[in-house]
């Protein structure tokens, strides 16, 4: 097979080793066929970097699936990614795949991939690939992880799909993964779904997160997280809302200390639909000239929730201190009974080296 290009650049994000392993692929395809091929972590970039880079260069971004939509911090990093001279891109989003009896099934990219091929289009990108790839999912906040056989099967199957897209990609033809068409009217369905995510799903679930009274300060969680969303406090480890509800944390503490608690989650929710204060605010600008209320009412009532899923987490998390309490939230969180996810060969180490506490 003759190459196309001279290059392989693929950006990756990963929470708990999906997107990572999919990318290793990749780069390792490209890499047996003589071609410069290079892995780069998007992990805390503000600023895309971009080696130096002689001849044709293909570049893939690679990242999970959050919310029927690309994560927040992915999609940054694509919106600032310089336009690069003789190259093209492909996009592959790792997603919940799971599997019935032998059956593999999808999982639904909703925006994921549309949003960041929208941007590179406009940058001027040709996009040479759009591969979606089934992965075990990693959303334990809303159910178990799935069994090692299950795990496994679906590596094997998704590292085939690889090697195909990528035999496709490297000699110069277009890889677009069937299901990105026959998805389209869904996908676009979602998008809905995606904004409300984006604006108040992706906070709840990042206030979700506690370390109970298992964990030993140790500092793992804080020293790997990929958008710098923990703050140690009193060697007690703080979600802020920068968490992009990766699964990382979660996934490599070796104290398990750490759960998504549904008792912090109902809190949030009863707070901001029930608490007494909405009423009051409503009420005053009620009695402002309908106009000024209806321009505010949006973004107030989105600041408003925001600072309450702040406050009830304090609140909480100041409360954690006390034994009865954290056995309380601990109990409650069905993270607690659940199977965890990790993707096979991957471990702690494979994520951003040490760096000094704040
Ligand atoms: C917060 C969150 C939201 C998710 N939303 C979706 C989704 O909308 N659609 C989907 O197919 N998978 C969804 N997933 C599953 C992940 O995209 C999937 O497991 C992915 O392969 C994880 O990759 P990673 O291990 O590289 O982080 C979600 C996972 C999390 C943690
Ligand atoms: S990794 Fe676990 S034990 Fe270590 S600080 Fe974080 S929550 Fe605590
Ligand atoms: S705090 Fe945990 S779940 Fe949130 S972004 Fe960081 S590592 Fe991921």
């Amino acid at each position: 097979m003759s190459v196309a290009y001279q290059n392989l650049l693929v950006y990756y994000l990963s929470g708990t080793g999906n997107a990572l392993t999919a990318s290793r692929w990749m780069v390792e395809q490209a890499a047996s066929k003589g071609i410069h091929a290079q892995l780069i972590p998007v992990d805390r970039t503000k600023t895309p970097v971009v080696p130096e880079l002689h001849g044709r260069t293909l570049i893939g971004f690679c990242f999970p699936t959050h919310g029927f939509g690309i994560p927040w911090f992915m999609l940054k990093f694509i919106w600032r990614f310089p336009k690069i001279k003789n190259s093209k891109v492909f996009i592959s989003n790792t997603r919940a795949g799971s599997k019935l009896s032998k059956v593999f099934l999808p999982g639904i990219s909703g925006m994921a991939q549309w949003i960041p091929l929208l941007i590179l289009l406009l940058k001027g990108y040709g996009i040479k690939g759009l591969l979606p790839l089934d992965m075990p999912s990693n959303w334990i906040s809303v159910h178990p992880g799935y069994k090692a056989k299950v795990v496994n099967s679906m590596f094997v199957r998704n590292h085939a799909i690889i090697v195909r897209c990528m035999e496709a990609l490297l000699s110069g033809k277009r890889f677009y993964h069937y299901y990105v068409f026959a998805t389209l009217p869904l996908d676009v369905a979602l998008a809905p779904i995606m904004l409300g995510y984006q604006m108040y799903g992706r906070f709840l679930f990042a206030k979700m997160f506690i370390a109970t009274d298992k964990c030993n300060g140790c500092g793992i969680c804080f020293e790997k997280c990929p958008v710098r969303a923990i703050r140690m406090y009193g060697a007690k480890p703080y979600w802020t809302l920068n968490c992009e509800s990766c699964m990382r944390c979660i996934s490599i503490c070796p104290e398990r200390a750490i759960q998504a608690s549904h008792l912090m989650a109902t809190l949030i929710i009863i707070a901001t639909t029930m608490l007494p204060v909405y009423l009051l605010i409503f009420d005053f600008f009620g009695s402002l000239p309908r106009m000024v209320f209806t321009s505010l009412d949006f973004f107030l009532e989105w600041g408003i929730k925001l600072l309450l899923y702040v406050m009830v987490y304090f609140v909480v998390w100041i409360f954690l201190r006390y034994k009865i309490i954290s056995l309380l939230f601990e109990y409650t969180s069905l993270t607690r009974y659940w199977r965890g996810y990790k993707a096979p060969n991957t471990s702690a180490k494979d994520y951003i080296p040490k760096r000094k506490k704040i």
